[in-house]
């Protein structure tokens, strides 16, 4: 079996949803210690809905990947449902990561998230609890 999905090997060579947004109501920044890679994720919300996201990693092809599907995920979907978009569902929706893989996943959870909840401190009065 190769190493890595077709799907994988797709969104890493031809990664959707790259670059930066000026003005994003959300940023996300995240790293991992021990391989050092970097991934920071944009935010354009209106009405409570996802309208655009974009990214920036630095990092391996897994990390490219995911985070290229996690913004196919997100996009065009309200912010709660994005806050419950796990690493394992990215995982999936990429037909699968090698174990030792798993953690550039994790990247892109952490990232919208963060952006997530960057967007949630600049807007208090829009968190739901
Ligand atoms: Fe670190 Fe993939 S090896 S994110």
């Amino acid at each position: 079996m190769a190493l890595y999905s077709e799907k994988v090997m797709d969104h890493f060579r031809n990664p959707r949803n790259v670059g930066v947004i000026e003005n994003a109501d959300g940023v996300g920044e995240v790293g991992n210690a021990k391989c050092g890679d970097i991934m920071k994720m944009y935010l354009k919300i209106d009405g409570g809905v996802i309208t655009d996201v974009k990214f920036e990693t630095f990092g391996c092809a897994s990390a490219v990947a995911s985070s290229s599907m996690a913004t196919e995920l997100i996009k065009g979907q309200p912010v709660e449902e994005a806050m419950r978009l796990t690493n394992k569902a990215v995982a999936e929706a990429l037909d699968g990561l090698p174990d030792y893989k798993m953690h550039c996943s994790v990247l892109a959870e952490e990232a919208i998230k963060n952006a997530l909840d960057d967007y949630y401190a600049k807007h208090p009065e829009l968190k739901k609890e």
